[in-house]
């Protein structure tokens, strides 16, 4: 870790109070960490809009593996990407629906274009990009 600046911030008293209550509620003990992760959260998402740069996520899914060739369908899709694809996880919810956690690795413009395809093929009912990332330049 680089060494601490100390900033002063002048907001409005009326917003600073709801920052409280909303860190607070989240289980922040002090606004200075709350402060951090807004800025790293902002980065992150900074990052992920450069097309090349590496980013690292997580992509999940809710389907029903009854639909037909659905598996086969989001099998193929993350053969076609194995390099982005760093683990996947899967859970039997029920009789019907499966979830799907896969751990996702790249160039930003390669994984995002991996997870809408899983997103949205027809079957899944539901799913997500979680962008985050490595920590190295956080
Ligand atoms: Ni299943």
């Amino acid at each position: 870790m680089s060494e601490l600046s100390r900033i002063g911030v002048a907001i409005d008293s009326d917003l600073l109070e709801k920052f409280d209550g909303h860190i607070a509620k989240r289980g922040y003990t002090n606004r200075s960490e709350a402060f951090r992760d807004l800025i790293r959260d902002e980065l992150v998402q900074k990052n992920w809009e450069l097309p090349d740069s590496p980013v690292v996520g997580t992509v999940t899914l809710v389907y029903d593996h009854h639909v037909r060739l659905l598996n086969e369908k989001l099998t193929d899709l993350q053969h076609e990407s194995f390099h982005n694809v760093l683990s996947t996880l899967h859970i039997h919810l029920d009789h019907d629906n499966c979830l799907e956690v896969l751990v996702v690795r790249g160039k930003a413009a390669a994984v995002k274009k991996l997870a809408d395809a899983l997103i949205s093929t027809k079957g899944v009912k539901h799913g997500r990009l979680t962008i985050t990332s490595s920590g190295v330049d956080l």
